[in-house]
């Protein structure tokens, strides 16, 4: 039975979120309701439209458990957010930044530009010590500034334990910045609980939105470090004075909101948001790490194919790759594809990410589609 908000083709199996995910109904019905009210009424409503940017940010708020709607800021994506980070902290020759050798490379371009300042970009092998965080901190040393992480890699689908690197982080006075576009949306997510001082992630993951509007967390003290690289009237903190000389920096995050917000991607977003939160992050972790679970298990079992993604049973997370014993990895996503399975070719292997509202059934139907998959085309 399908997921009354996901009325996807029947000629589909989704299992792509870790990529692009599909709009729920309700998010379709608020584009096209928006749209039908700008044919008719042009902006006459726009303080609805503000209080809906208002509600984007307590939405925002709540699914990152921050400490404040100020501390969220509206972006394009996680490259802008990670890129006001890199090119907003006060670097000197000599600092160095630690990460990993799986980011994606949105958190791998900012800061390796940085190099022409004299800064370091420290790739650990996340392979190399007895845990993931165990691999980040053998590289820190008295010249690291910032860690910078995926929350979840996007090719292995390895997930970190952000708490521990959080107070690693804390106890050496070194930056927390967390890429959390493979969290957001499929599992929880708090940048508290993990103290994190920088933490982005775009809206057409698992989070349901469309493309081009994206969340940029920073707690008051980081946010004061970061030197500004865009300006406009929407950062002032008085916004409507227009004549106001000299102006005032925005105190919360919306100095990194230099013009008119995407308005229409706010419409869309808000409403994929009120399904999750309506839903509960517990809940659709609950279901999501059945499902990877459910996979994992079911690739094991399949003589034909490999998972390459052992997660650790505390660590899991919604993406699952594997290969087929015979069959190549591209000959595997062209068959997958064309009996209708939606997924992605990456981490060496086929990545399927299933989200909440996938059933058991269909997954099955796809793993087994894979494992028929012939040796050649
Ligand atoms: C870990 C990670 N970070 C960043 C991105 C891309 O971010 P954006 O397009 O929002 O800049 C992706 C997209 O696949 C990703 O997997």
């Amino acid at each position: 039975m399908k997921h009354p908000e996901f009325p996807l083709s029947d000629e589909l199996i989704y299992l792509n979120h870790a990529a692009v995910a599909p709009w729920p109904k309700r998010t379709s019905a608020a584009v096209i309701a928006f749209a039908e009210q700008n044919r008719d009424w042009g902006s006459h409503y726009y303080p609805d439209w503000l209080k809906k940017e208002l509600l984007i940010r307590r939405q925002l708020r709540d699914l990152l458990n921050a400490a404040s709607a100020d501390d969220i800021a509206l972006v394009k994506n996680t490259s802008e957010a990670l890129s006001f980070v890199a090119c907003g902290l006060p670097w000197q020759a000599g600092d160095n930044i630690v990460s990993s050798n799986e980011e994606f490379p949105s958190n791998r371009l900012p800061w390796q530009a940085l190099s022409a300042q004299g800064v370091e970009f420290r790739e650990a092998d996340l392979r190399s010590a007895a845990t993931p965080e165990d691999a980040l901190f053998a590289l820190v040393d008295q010249n690291t500034r910032l860690l910078t992480v995926s929350s979840i890699q996007f090719g292995s689908g390895l997930r970190m334990d952000l708490v521990r690197i959080g107070e690693f982080c804390k106890r050496h006075g070194i930056l927390f910045c967390v890429d959390a576009i493979q969290s957001l949306g499929a599992v929880q997510f708090d940048v508290q609980a993990c103290q994190a001082d920088f933490a982005m992630a775009d809206g057409h993951k698992w989070l349901f939105g469309p493309e081009g509007l994206g969340v940029f967390y920073t707690t008051p003290e980081a946010r004061e470090r970061l030197k500004l690289s865009q300006y406009g009237w929407h950062m002032m903190k008085d916004i409507h004075n227009y004549e106001n000389r000299p102006w005032e920096i925005h105190p919360g995050s919306r100095r990194f909101e230099c013009g008119s917000p995407n308005m229409l991607g706010i419409q869309a977003l808000s409403a994929s948001l009120s399904l999750l939160l309506e839903t509960g992050m517990d809940t659709v972790e609950a279901l999501v790490l059945e499902r990877s679970d459910f996979l994992r298990q079911a690739i094991r079992n399949q003589p034909n194919l490999l998972l390459l993604s052992e997660a650790a049973p505390r660590l899991k997370s919604g993406i699952v790759v594997f290969k087929h014993r015979q069959a190549g990895n591209e000959t595997l996503y062209r068959h997958l594809q064309q009996h209708g399975v939606v997924c992605a070719l990456r981490g060496g292997g086929v990545r399927f990410s299933p989200h909440f509202y996938n059933s058991l059934d269909e997954i099955g139907r796809a793993l087994a589609i894979a494992a028929d998959c012939p040796p050649a085309d």
